[in-house]
């Protein structure tokens, strides 16, 4: 009995667990009637993913700089996007007003002569700045796979500065699932309904220098879910368990007075790989910088080029918002520089609410200990039965019987 109760509370997580936990919905430019008009002044992306008891909105904007913006509100907002046609200043508004906000943003990315073989952004003998608003980004990819994922792919092979030319393409996928799951392939972040993948690939892109690396500077903003007292912390946590070799999980989480955690984080494992086919022989590191602050006056005109100023406008600058920056910079020292492979696939996740650890979670504990206790049934059973035929054996031996 106690076996079949087991059998069955293991039979019960396995169905709960292939129920998705927030329905997906996702379409390009919400309320645009006429497409003509609305497609020249913007590129959104949208998806909500309705849970029991609120929803949580992706916008995943790359009219300028590729951004993704995660909004939570209650269970029937929806998003009110206010095009014009005259003028290129969307709004964006909800029908009620966003629990919390966070977002990250594609600012810049550097090119950098790392003429020591160091690897290191810092080190770089010479830099050139290439702004991702100047790349003109178009959709290739629009999948939706009904209640279980959103997948949307943007890419660009056009460069529009005089100053500079760059060959190659960079693209950009975001992933959003509607439960709670490992990614099938390396680096297998864990995802939750409340978090997109964003994978970067810089494919052939064209060098200036003979030893060129290239990094990526991510904004953030965050709408302060605490106090106005929190701070953007990185914190480094190791698990040689899960995946291949020794990774750590590097993690810049939005955390309250007492480290209350809850708002927005990013997260990636400090790996990025050389080809599409990411495998661990295929592998270099990434490099972590200092997380600064990004809300300087000079600072503005990059913000102002993101969907977070149709969404705020002018208030973003007024100390409304926690507004960070950081550096990651792709390659090890001896690796062949980006040259050896012209080819780059970096993931990381954006998300709000607790991160994910990539540790066992409820559910695999709550198999594991079916499996521990239904083993354990099964040795008490065979134990008995050992017990039984020793003692007729004994009995056997000691009554001759
Ligand atoms: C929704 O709210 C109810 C009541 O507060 C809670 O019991 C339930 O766990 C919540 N569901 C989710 C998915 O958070
Ligand atoms: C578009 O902008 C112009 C100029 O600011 C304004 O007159 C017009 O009403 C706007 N149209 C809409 C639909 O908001
Ligand atoms: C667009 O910008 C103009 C001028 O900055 C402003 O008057 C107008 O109200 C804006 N329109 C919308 C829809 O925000
Ligand atoms: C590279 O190393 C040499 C020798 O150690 C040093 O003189 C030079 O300043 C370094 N270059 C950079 C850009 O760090
Ligand atoms: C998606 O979810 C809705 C609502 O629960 C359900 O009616 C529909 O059958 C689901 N579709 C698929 C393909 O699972
Ligand atoms: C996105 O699409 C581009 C162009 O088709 C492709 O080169 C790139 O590999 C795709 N990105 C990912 C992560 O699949
Ligand atoms: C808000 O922050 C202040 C100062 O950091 C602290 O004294 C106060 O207890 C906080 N209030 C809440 C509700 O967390
Ligand atoms: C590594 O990348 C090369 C191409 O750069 C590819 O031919 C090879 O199959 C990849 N190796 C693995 C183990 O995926
Ligand atoms: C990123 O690196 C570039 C080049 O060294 C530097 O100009 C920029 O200030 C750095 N950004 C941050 C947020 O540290």
């Amino acid at each position: 009995m106690i076996v079949f109760k087991s059998v069955l509370f293991v039979a019960m997580i396995f169905i709960t667990s292939s129920m998705a936990d927030r329905k997906l919905h996702a379409e390009l430019n919400p309320g645009c009637f006429e497409p003509d008009h609305c497609t020249s002044v913007s590129k959104l992306l949208y998806i909500r993913a309705d849970g029991d008891n609120d929803t949580v909105h992706y916008l995943f904007d790359f009219t300028q700089k590729p951004s993704l913006v995660i909004v939570t509100t209650a269970n029937n907002a929806n998003i009110l996007v206010k095009y014009n046609e005259t003028q290129s200043n969307v709004t964006i508004k909800f029908t009620k007003a966003p629990f919390y906000t966070f977002a990250s943003v594609f600012n810049k990315m550097y090119e950098f002569d790392d003429v020591n073989d160091t690897a290191l952004l810092n080190n770089g003998k010479h830099y050139l700045t290439i702004d991702f608003k100047k790349y003109d980004w178009n959709m290739n990819l629009f999948k939706i796979n009904i209640n279980e994922s959103v997948e949307v792919n943007i890419s660009s092979n056009l460069y529009r500065a005089p100053s500079i030319t760059k060959t190659g393409t960079v693209s950009i996928t975001l992933k959003v699932y509607g439960k709670k799951d490992k990614g099938s392939k390396l680096p297998h972040l864990v995802h939750t309904p409340e978090s997109g993948e964003l994978t970067l690939t810089l494919d052939q892109l064209s060098t200036k220098f003979s030893s060129s690396r290239f990094a990526v500077e991510l904004l953030t903003l965050s709408s302060f879910p605490f106090n106005k007292s929190e701070k953007l912390v990185a914190e480094q946590f190791s698990d040689d368990k899960s995946s291949s070799g020794t990774f750590v999980t590097y993690l810049m989480d939005t955390k309250g007075e007492e480290d209350e955690e809850g708002g927005g984080y990013l997260s990636w494992r400090p790996v990025v790989y050389k080809a599409a086919n990411t495998h661990a022989l295929n592998s270099s590191s990434t490099a972590q910088y200092t997380i600064q602050d990004y809300n300087s006056q000079d600072n503005e005109i990059d913000w102002i080029s993101t969907p977070l100023y149709k969404l705020y406008g002018n208030e973003l600058f007024k100390n409304s918002y926690l507004l960070k920056a950081t550096n990651v910079s792709f390659g090890e020292p001896a690796d062949g520089y980006y040259a050896k492979s012209n080819y780059l696939y970096w993931t990381f996740l954006v998300g709000v609410g607790a991160p994910p650890s990539s540790s066992l979670g409820f559910l695999e504990m709550s198999i594991i200990a079916s499996l521990l206790l239904m083993l354990t049934i099964t040795m008490i059973l065979l134990f008995c039965i050992f017990m039984r035929w020793m003692s007729s054996k004994r009995n056997s031996i000691i009554y001759g019987q």
